[in-house]
């Protein structure tokens, strides 16, 4: 691939790879894939999400849901409004908190609908890790809620609050949590980690991964030699945490991934890891360090099995276009666009098709939800009662 960069740009990313090189030489010579991966997105000022990279949008790496449409924002307020208006009725807080907010578009476009809908929410508040996207999500945000002269209130915070009561959502976040690689040889799982050679960072096996680490699918099936998968053992720490801190009310994330069966199928040689650059899909995750997205799949089975083991009452898949159908996207395009005016419908009906078609986002990504406590809040009422989430729950 021909990628042409600036000095600064290659100047950047050889100075994250002399770090990554001397982390590696003060580890023995060989680090986990994992801390690789935290390096190369959140090591201060020069990590991808750290640094001032474009990142998201038409003009960065790559796009996403929020990116390409307020439709997406939109239709989610279907699934949030019973559970805020239950809160608003008990006299609690209407509060929603975003993980990952990106650019903040997923928050304006909420914003923006509670707005029509003549929703006045209490708190947006955001838990965002790249200091460079916070300071954008301030901009655009505040510009959005002066707009709408809204009395919402936004604040970043640093964690999540303990015992919280409302709505806790994340787009695309899962897949920005770094994992380990390991790899199949003769008849053993080895963790699969990374290295320098001639000056080249490369992949390195390094000890057995302990059994007790290893999803049952790969004990139980067999695979070819040399088969590389991914561990998730921090996205599943995160999960388990917010489960925990969550008292009563709804999470809800939407991103690509596969359940365990699926994500582990012994024909998915080379795993899930892929970089981004500038709209290019990129197989090999050393290139060009703190350029690139890196990202991987979301193994959805052990993230629900994380959530169930902190009291939650129920967890729920599906795909992202029976999800987008089922809250009612196809109504709020219309609400918004008139299909008989083909220039103003046009970009609408081709930001529909991106989110809903099987061959672009409608089958990979997925949205994945739990409930807790919800019948404090909504009596006689289960998840699957919510918009959005009354299909086939895939889990
Ligand atoms: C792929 S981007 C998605 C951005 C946005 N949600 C969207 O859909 O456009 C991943 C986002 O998650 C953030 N992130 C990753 N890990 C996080 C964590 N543990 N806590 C909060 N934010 C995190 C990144 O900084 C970035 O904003």
């Amino acid at each position: 691939m021909d990628i042409t960069l600036t000095s600064l740009e290659a100047e950047h990313s050889e100075l994250l790879k002399a770090k990554i090189a001397s982390q590696i030489a003060s580890q023995g010579g060989w680090i986990p894939f994992s801390r690789y991966m935290e390096m190369v997105l959140y090591e201060p000022g020069m990590g991808y999400y750290s640094a001032g990279a474009h990142k998201l949008g038409s003009g960065g790496d790559f796009t996403t849901a929020p990116e390409l449409s307020p439709l997406f924002g939109a239709a989610i307020c279907s699934t949030l409004i019973p559970v805020l208006e239950s809160l608003k009725a008990q006299g609690q807080p209407t509060q929603i908190l975003e993980f990952g907010a990106g650019s903040g578009k997923l928050a304006t476009s909420i914003l923006g609908r509670l707005h029509e809908l003549d929703f006045q929410l209490d708190s947006y508040d955001i838990i965002e890790i790249s200091p460079d996207l916070a300071q954008r999500q301030q901009e655009r945000i505040g510009r959005t809620i002066n707009e709408l002269q809204s009395q919402t209130q936004c604040l970043w915070l640093s964690e999540l609050p303990k015992d919280f009561k409302g709505i806790i959502l994340a787009n695309e976040v899962i897949d920005a949590i770094p994992c380990d690689a390991i790899i199949y040889q003769n008849g053993f799982w080895y963790w699969y980690g990374v290295a320098l050679e001639n000056n080249q960072l490369t992949w390195k096996v390094g000890s057995p991964v302990a059994q007790d680490l290893l999803p049952h699918n790969l004990l139980n099936e067999s695979f070819s030699e040399g088969y590389v998968t991914e561990l998730h053992n921090p996205a599943n720490a995160w999960m388990k945490q917010v489960a925990k801190h969550l008292h009563s009310g709804l999470f809800l994330t939407f991103d690509y991934g596969f359940p365990e069966n699926e994500y582990y199928h012994p024909q998915r040689l080379e795993g899930t890891l892929m970089a981004h650059h500038r709209h290019h899909a990129i197989q090999d995750p050393f290139y060009l360090p703190g350029l690139c997205d890196l990202t991987t799949h979301v193994e959805w089975s052990q993230i629900a099995r994380s959530a169930l083991a902190e009291n939650i009452d129920d967890v729920f898949l599906t795909n992202q276009a029976a999800y987008l159908l089922d809250a009612g996207i196809g109504d709020i395009a219309l609400e918004i666009g008139d299909p008989s005016n083909p220039e103003t419908f046009l970009p609408i009906s081709n930001s529909l098709q991106k989110l809903l078609s099987e061959a672009e986002m409608g089958e990979l990504f997925k949205a994945f939800a739990f409930s807790k406590n919800l019948s404090q809040l909504l009596p006689g009422q289960t998840l699957e009662d919510l918009p959005g989430l009354r299909g086939r729950n895939r889990l």
